[in-house]
């Protein structure tokens, strides 16, 4: 197709994300001309009855199924998005990468660090490619934040704080989901927000080295943590503070962070994503992303046209069907999941002993 390799792609579980991922792989091409693959949908896999012929009636997909195994054993298929829930991440991500499909997973990975190692070793052993489904790092103004770091723009990192409130589980009445048990949603708000928050926090400052923390189930009938604060200590000797909760009223998805060092500061809030507050001595500026900033130039040539959600997923799309056309990774990686995983095992374990964890 217009001198590109085909490439067939199937989608595990359509439900947010199903569509979301089916949704960058329609628009991949429209905004990074130069990937030499063409993603086509090939099929789509979803256990609850109608869903998947529902969405290949909708989404153009040729085939549908209700069985995950079937895009295993469809030579058609090359590349698979991992869109189920957590629980079924290791089983999945291990059957399909076993048959040497490429994967695109959603975060958290699994349910525990265990999982996220298993899916890692898997993908290792066949030699297929992997990215995972960390989409705040590819907010433009999160890339520019990264930049700043690195250059040496803010000084020396010297503390941070990173928050990802929000209230989509604070109904006390709302359906009890896969989310709320432990045994299919993890550690709750751990694996669904603050993992993103770990992947932030490494991503703009490097490695955790230490942590303690505390957690809460604050509403009664859920399986999992509804709440989770940390302290962490960085391997650069940064510090950090970083709290989730899916249970804070009126904090509409408040995702962001602070980073503060020694001659300035930045300040990011997912709400108004296109935007970053840099502060550098006393002088405060508003940047407004544009061209030059992450890959915002794929989507429009001037500055503050805003990008959102959906566009960050284009990027995570990008990044996967190029780890695919040239053997090697881009993005988010497994690496990067694991190290995630192994963070919010240690903020369990020390909210139950109550102590500092060494990560
Ligand atoms: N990156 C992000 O910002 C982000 C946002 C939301 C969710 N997620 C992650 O994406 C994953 C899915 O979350 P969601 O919000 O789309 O959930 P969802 O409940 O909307 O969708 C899950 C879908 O999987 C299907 N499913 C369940 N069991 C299945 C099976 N055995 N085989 C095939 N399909 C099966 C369900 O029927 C449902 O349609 C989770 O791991 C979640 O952590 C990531």
């Amino acid at each position: 197709m217009n001198g590109r390799r085909r490439l067939g792609v199937a989608v595990a579980g359509f439900g947010w994300m199903g569509r979301v991922h089916t949704q960058a792989y329609a628009r991949v091409l429209h905004h990074f001309p130069q990937l030499p693959v063409h993603p086509v949908l090939v099929a789509v896999a979803d256990d609850a009855p109608d869903l998947a012929a529902e969405a290949a009636g909708r989404f153009g997909f040729a085939t549908a199924t209700r069985d995950w195994r079937d895009l295993a054993a469809d030579p058609r298929v090359e590349a698979v998005s991992i869109t189920a829930p957590n629980f079924l991440h290791r089983e999945i991500g291990v059957g399909l990468a076993r048959a040497g499909r490429h994967i695109w997973i959603e975060k958290p990975v699994g349910l525990t660090g265990a999982d996220a190692r298993a899916v890692a070793q898997a993908v290792t052993t066949a030699g297929v490619q992997a990215t995972v489904g960390f989409n705040y790092r590819n907010a433009p103004a999160v890339a520019t934040a990264r930049q700043l770091i690195a250059d040496g723009e803010l000084g020396l990192v010297t503390h941070a704080r990173f928050r990802l409130f929000s209230d989509y589980a604070a109904d006390p009445d709302s359906a009890l989901t896969w989310r709320y048990q432990r045994e299919q949603g993890g550690s709750g708000v751990l694996g669904d927000l603050a993992s993103h928050g770990v992947d932030l926090v490494r991503y703009l400052l490097g490695e955790i080295e230490s942590l303690v923390a505390d957690t809460a189930v604050f509403l009664t009938g859920r399986g999992n943590e509804d709440y989770v604060s940390s302290q962490l200590r960085l391997a650069s000797g940064a510090r950090v503070v970083l709290e989730a909760s899916r249970i804070a009223v009126g904090a509409q998805n408040s995702y962001g962070f602070d980073v503060h060092g020694t001659r300035g500061a930045v300040f990011w809030d997912f709400r108004r994503m296109n935007e970053l507050g840099v502060s550098v001595g006393t002088a405060h500026r508003n940047v407004y992303t544009g061209p030059g900033h992450g890959e915002y130039a794929a989507f429009q040539p001037v500055p503050a046209n805003a990008m959102g959600y959906d566009d960050l997923k284009v990027i995570e799309a990008y990044h996967f069907l190029r780890s695919i056309a040239d053997g090697t990774p881009y993005g988010a990686t497994l690496e990067d999941a694991v190290r995630a995983a192994a963070v919010l095992d240690a903020m369990t374990r020390s909210a139950q002993s109550r102590t500092w964890i060494t990560v």
